[in-house]
């Protein structure tokens, strides 16, 4: 087991009907807020309606940010920033998903410290810029995925470059999660769908990139795992059930928490070979893990074979016995499931080209370089040539 520190400072204010609440969690945070959020005209419009009557009485003042795309794009973050500072805000309320929430988390910290959104994320051998503090953020997750709701990451798409990358900072945590299970019943069947994968891409990257072995973080891994593919099951025959999506959103938190890592944290090459497709193609990026995902697991399976053999016997069901044998089985059972939730896709179902291939894998060697030349961090280095034939495996 490696060494670690870990800790998990943001509050959670669980329950139907929380949103409610948002203006008197606020007061303790600041007098000024920003709501950020998605364009208006979907279906949020009602909640944003919500955070603002809230706000207003509780005697917070306010302004509302729309306009955060899904891949956050750091022009549209810096127009936030600018107009943060010109309105004097001195607190963030992230509503939306995953995107909108990493979005908030430059906001706070970037009108805080300074410069530009882009200037802090990490980009090949650049050194980034780094924060001296955050204003508060308050997240509203309407979307369970990302994690964002309890994390320090985020991530960031330059629309003049066509990058997309990401920073942390421990100033980022969100100081309260409002998860109110009935803004989760809005979210609908496809985006449902792609933010299960992506929960499940968050608890296999580590799992099956690091070298270390932690029997606890194994289990806390497969015991999501298993509450995730139960209630994937259930929420797309009954989007509204607000138990299954409150389930759901704790898999969300805590499979991206650190927690599902403790002792053998590693590194995310799927999410690495993912990015090209968000940062061109504007692809969501659950849609894109679902799509990485199963190539990937085929193509190194012979790398860490007892990790993809402990992961396919204990979340899958695989009996084989030899290692190398059951991790060659891990891609063909989670396609199996892909399938059986009617998740599956390939390149071809979302128009994706392949003329780009080259240069998609030249943009992860380049902004996530591993520890050799023309490769990307995986549980070893993985080559330019090998993320060229995942593409292909994709099509
Ligand atoms: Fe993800």
């Amino acid at each position: 087991m490696n060494n670690f520190e870990w800790n998990f400072p943001t509050k959670i204010n669980y329950g139907p009907g929380k949103v409610n609440e948002v203006g008197e969690i606020a007061k303790a945070y600041g007098k000024k807020a920003m709501i950020a959020t998605y364009a208006r005209g979907g279906f949020l419009d009602s909640i944003i309606d919500t955070v603002e009557a809230s706000l207003k009485e509780a005697g917070i003042e306010f302004v509302t940010f729309t306009g955060i795309e899904p891949n956050p794009r750091a022009q549209t973050i810096d127009k936030a920033i600018d107009k943060f500072k010109a309105e004097k805000c001195d607190l963030v309320i992230a509503l939306g998903g995953g995107s909108v929430i990493d979005g908030s988390k430059y906001i706070a910290a970037t009108s805080f410290s300074g410069g530009k959104a882009w200037d802090y994320v990490v980009l090949g051998d650049r050194v980034p810029r780094e924060y001296t503090g955050a204003y508060p953020i308050i997240s509203i997750p309407t979307i369970s995925a990302s994690g964002s709701e309890c994390n320090a990451g985020g991530v960031l798409t330059n629309a003049e470059t066509n990058e997309k990358s990401f920073s942390r900072s421990p100033y980022r945590f969100p100081k309260v999660a409002i998860v109110d299970p009935e803004l989760l019943t809005s979210v609908p069947l496809s985006i449902t769908k792609d933010s299960c994968v992506d929960i499940f891409s968050h608890l296999i990257e580590h799992y099956l990139s690091s070298h270390s072995e932690s029997d606890f973080a194994d289990r806390i891994t497969e015991g999501i795992i298993l509450t995730l593919k139960e209630n994937f099951d259930k929420i797309i025959t009954n989007l509204s059930d607000t138990e299954v999506r409150g389930q759901l959103a704790l898999c969300s938190i805590f499979g991206w928490s650190g927690l599902q890592a403790l002792g053998r944290t590693g590194s995310i090459p799927m999410h690495s070979i993912e990015m090209p497709l968000s940062a061109i193609y504007d692809l969501p990026h659950g849609r894109g893990m679902t799509i990485v995902i199963p190539p990937y697991l085929e193509l190194m399976a012979d790398v860490l074979p007892h990790r993809w053999a402990k992961l396919a016997r204990r979340c899958f069901g695989v009996t084989e016995q030899d290692d190398l044998k059951a991790a060659k089985l891990l891609s063909v059972k989670v396609v199996e499931w892909l399938k059986s939730t009617e998740s599956y896709l390939t390149l071809s179902d979302v128009n994706i080209p392949s003329d780009q291939f080259e240069k998609m894998a030249d943009d992860v060697v380049r902004m996530f370089p591993g520890s050799k030349a023309n490769t990307t961090t995986g549980p070893r280095p993985v080559t330019k040539e090998e993320i060229i034939k995942i593409y292909e495996m994709c099509k």
